[in-house]
């Protein structure tokens, strides 16, 4: 197997050496001239017309490589197994400002990976081809689509064909209009992610029916609508759900809970209400359970965490929830980042929180939670600014450990005998708005650069990778 991968100096000096030793002709590697013809024409409507492939890639799986592509050998000739174009290496081929699909591209039999990474993003928009993609479907596995702002217009029905797909990738692209139902026929797919479009309307019931091989499954960012499908629950093997950020509205499907192997779920920001989180519960390999942003409702009591051990990120901040907070919370000991904030709870603080090993993070503010913190000094100081408890109007600290620096911003000391004043709220919105890093608002992207994400989600990031290298294992 030749690949392109081979570095630039070993390979030029193994053909030079091959060059002089041999005849010329046995040193290019041998294609079939519509194959090659094909790959020039396909590149150079993409890149443009100046891209005379012919003259400067006259061997373009042997000597003459090209950034990007990556060949491979059947029956004794090499045909193009790999095509990214996109701004990857400093030599990649780039898009040109008007580029087109040529529908050569659909000729290249042996084609296995297709992938466009910022380039289709000029002034002039550009849709996907709409048909002929059925003529790929016994080589093409990933198909990607990465920050193509220029890349409009509805998912073609046409990719329902593409049987052997294992990854479909369609991130922060213009696309628009409702998922097609045909996507639900790519049975062996392993990651699908759309997230970043302006995907539509309902899911439709069936979609789901078939993935029972996948792994990742992500919809977030776009305006989909209308009830999850109970069809979510066929989704076996699934490891990470991510359907944050969209205009989902009603409860959960019942069958939720098959999702076994979960340890992402993600649905912040939606419109989710009503729900029995019961469900959830049997979901014992979660690690990430998000759900803040949704009117919710209920009571806190109703999610029974005793068995989600393995919880690392808990996030049930804006949900409307009432009730107090269960000292069953208290017990996840791999916990490290709890956001409870802006619910109706009441009652009083857990001091068990203290205890948990790995806590870095733990937002109480905005509830109405009452009596006195009882968490020794050593406690506030580890959580730093990642601990909050402003806007409980009833809450107050515990005055005798206190006479250093760290106590919790925005509340008062406990008198003896005495209820907080209720002045105090007042003197929290000038530390709330002060220090807009302090609310727990999770980013909305788990795919940002870590340099920009609070520590917690460079836990997610990190498990994300796992995730990421499993999948590439599995691909
Ligand atoms: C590439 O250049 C050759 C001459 O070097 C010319 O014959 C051929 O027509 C050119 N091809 C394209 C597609 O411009
Ligand atoms: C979903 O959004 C579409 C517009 O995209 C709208 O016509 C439809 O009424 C919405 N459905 C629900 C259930 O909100
Ligand atoms: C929720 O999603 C909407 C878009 O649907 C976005 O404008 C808004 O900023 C998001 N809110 C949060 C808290 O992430
Ligand atoms: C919890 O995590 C541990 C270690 O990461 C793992 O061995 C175990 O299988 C997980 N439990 C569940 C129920 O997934
Ligand atoms: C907060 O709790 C107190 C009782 O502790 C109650 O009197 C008050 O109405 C509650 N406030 C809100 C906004 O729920």
């Amino acid at each position: 197997m030749r690949k392109m991968t081979t570095p630039w100096t070993f390979l030029l000096l193994t053909l030079l050496l091959s060059h002089a030793l041999s005849e010329p002709e046995s040193s290019i590697a041998p294609m079939e001239k519509t194959e090659q013809q094909a790959l020039y024409s396909v590149i150079q409507d993409l890149v443009g017309k100046w891209w005379n492939g012919s003259d400067l890639y006259p061997d373009p799986c042997g000597w003459t490589q090209i950034q990007g592509v990556s060949c491979d050998l059947f029956d004794g000739l090499w045909y193009v197994t790999t095509l990214s174009i996109g701004p990857i290496l400093e030599n990649s081929l780039e898009c040109a400002e008007d580029p087109k699909f040529n529908p050569l591209l659909f000729e290249l039999k042996h084609l296995k990976t297709l992938s466009f990474f910022n380039c289709l993003s000029s002034h002039k928009h550009i849709t996907l081809p709409s048909s002929n993609w059925e003529k790929l479907a016994g080589s093409l596995e990933n198909l990607e689509f990465r920050s193509n702002r220029a890349l409009v217009g509805e998912v073609p029905t046409n990719l329902g064909q593409l049987s052997n797909l294992k990854s479909l990738v369609l991130v922060e692209n213009s696309l628009f209009g409702k998922l097609p139902m045909e996507l639900g026929k790519l049975t062996h797919l392993k990651r699908l992610i759309l997230s970043g479009n302006k995907f539509s309307g309902a899911i439709p019931a069936p979609l789901f029916n078939k993935w029972t091989e996948l792994l990742i499954l992500d919809l977030s960012m776009n305006s989909l609508n209308g009830s999850l499908p109970t069809s979510l629950g066929s989704l076996s093997s699934l490891l990470k759900l991510d359907l944050s950020n969209n205009q989902f509205n009603g409860g959960l499907p019942p069958d939720i809970g098959n999702l076994r192997q979960l340890s992402l779920l993600d649905l912040r920001n939606n419109s989710l209400s009503g729900a029995s989180p019961k469900s959830l519960m049997g979901m014992e390999s979660l690690e990430d359970l998000l759900l803040s942003y949704n009117p919710w409702g209920g009571d806190l009591v109703e999610f029974e965490f005793e068995n989600l051990r393995n919880l690392t990120t808990l996030d049930l901040s804006h949900m409307g929830l009432t009730g107090t907070i269960p000292e069953a919370i208290a017990s996840l000991k791999r916990l490290r980042y709890l956001a409870l904030d802006y619910n109706h709870l009441s009652g009083s603080v857990p001091s068990k929180f203290a205890a948990l090993p790995s806590l870095t993070a733990l937002y109480l503010n905005g509830n109405n939670l009452t009596g006195s913190l009882e968490f020794p000094e050593r406690f506030y100081r580890r959580m730093g600014k990642r601990f909050a408890s402003w806007n409980n109007p009833n809450l107050c600290y515990n005055a005798v450990v206190m006479d250093t620096g760290n106590v919790p911003h925005g509340i008062a000391q406990c008198k003896q005998g005495q209820e907080p004043s209720t002045g105090i709220s007042n003197s929290n919105t000038r530390v709330d708005s002060g220090n807009p890093e302090e609310n727990s608002g999770l980013v909305a992207t788990s795919w940002l650069p870590a340099s920009s994400v609070s520590g917690i989600w460079w836990g997610i990031l990190v498990q994300e990778a796992v995730i990421m290298s499993l999948l590439v294992m599995f691909l």
